[in-house]
């Protein structure tokens, strides 16, 4: 972007007052960012943003960890639990370990598309209400490892569900811009829709430079929406963000580029558009090859994979694998993992890591190989299967 970043405005972004890089920012990040940040919100769900409301950071994880870091408090004497989906990413289960917060697992309905059951939020908010003060809810939509898109009426459900159990909702958009099949929707947008009392409820959502066209994830660059907290809530978050100093302010400078891409008659909009259809173009053609080599190796099944960068397929490992794997120190999905690593070099992350229901395996897989590459791995992955299951049967 060249000949874009020669424009006044631009420049400004990072010269301005200090005149460098190398200057600590404000603590929630650069107002011009900031400023930037809220106009992308507006546009996207057509509902007014505040810059004050938008809170930079090393991308979405440092703020899901900030956030979560307000929950701590036991309340009537209860120790605080936070409810995220299983399968989940770990970012979740680990920061809430960290921060002594208990777990409330939720788990997505892998028969429907991995679909989230409002009867299995209420399970998992009664069970836990037992011996917990549930304060929170996290949604990570779209899915990660799962891929899975939620509907507009399903958000509707869960926002329902969070206003009546007084849940803040944590949503993890930072795949919004890899969608596949489905539209995607804020969790801000259809509160906003849904209108009193839906649309004065709190609500922190995430993005990052690291997913999306984009994808740059090395920068350490995303954001926060936290809308509607309460003063006491929002002066413990900034007080929290100020002992932090500040996020990277070279990737304050990429936030921002992605905030506002090139548009049409500026001289990069022509490239600008071309790669990032040809990215999204591809990341769709993955998806749906992902889907269907894997559902085609048996003992495998795969499901539609909405938006996101992954494949989670299911396995069926022999049961003499599983006594073998156990002798090994190891999860069965691990053990199957490792071997086909040894086997064919081909590398996934075991479903134990991400969580999965008890008896059932899965590994998580990008889909963002190049398509020979792609369809090299599915071969290995299959010829590895049947001999897997040949050797343990
Ligand atoms: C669902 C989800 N949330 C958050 C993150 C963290 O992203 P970041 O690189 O912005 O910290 C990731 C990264 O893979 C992710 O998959």
């Amino acid at each position: 972007m060249a000949n874009d970043f020669s424009s006044a405005d631009k420049k400004r972004t990072c010269t301005r007052r200090k005149g460098s890089v190398g200057a600590y920012s404000p603590s929630a990040g650069l107002t011009l960012v900031r400023r930037r940040v809220a106009q992308f919100l507006a546009a996207r769900d057509g509902v007014p943003a505040s810059p004050d409301d938008v809170y930079l950071g090393a991308g979405a994880s440092d703020l899901i960890k900030a956030l979560l870091g307000l929950f701590v408090q036991h309340v009537d004497g209860k120790p605080p639990a936070v409810m995220i989906p299983i399968p989940q990413y770990p970012l979740f289960s680990g920061t809430l370990s960290e921060l002594g917060l208990r777990q409330a697992n939720y788990y997505l309905d892998e028969e429907h598309d991995w679909a989230l059951q409002l009867q299995e939020l209420e399970r998992s908010w009664r069970e836990a209400s037992q011996e917990s003060h549930v304060r929170a809810l996290v949604v990570i939509n779209p899915g990660n490892p799962t891929g899975q898109v939620l509907t507009r009426d399903n958000m509707q459900e869960i926002i329902k569900f969070a206003y009546e159990h007084q849940l803040f909702i944590l949503a993890d958009e930072v795949y919004q811009e890899n969608i596949i099949s489905k539209p995607f929707h804020s969790f801000k947008k259809v509160m906003h829709e849904m209108g009193a009392p839906y649309s004065s409820m709190e609500l922190a959502s995430f993005v990052t430079c690291s997913k999306g066209w984009a994808a740059e994830c090395g920068l350490r660059a995303g954001f926060m929406e936290a809308v509607r907290l309460q003063e006491g809530v929002r002066a413990a978050l900034e007080a929290a963000r100020a002992v932090a100093q500040c996020p990277s302010v070279l990737g304050q400078c990429a936030l921002d580029c992605v905030m506002k891409p090139p548009v049409a008659g500026e001289p990069s909009y022509p490239r600008f558009s071309q790669e990032k259809r040809a990215t999204l173009r591809a990341l769709g053609e993955r998806a749906r090859t992902a889907h269907r080599e894997f559902n085609s190796i048996p003992g495998y099944s795969c499901n539609i994979i909405d938006g996101s960068m992954f494949a989670f397929p299911r396995v069926e490992i022999p049961e003499r694998a599983q006594r073998a794997a156990a002798d090994a120190g190891l999860q069965p999905d691990e053990f199957y993992c490792l071997r086909l690593l040894e086997e064919t070099g081909v590398c996934v992350v075991p479903g134990s890591g991400f969580g999965q229901r008890a008896g059932s395996f899965h590994f998580r897989s990008t889909i963002l190989h190049p398509a020979d590459e792609f369809q090299h791995m599915m071969d290995s992955v299959r010829r590895f299967h049947a001999s897997f299951t040949r050797q343990y049967s």
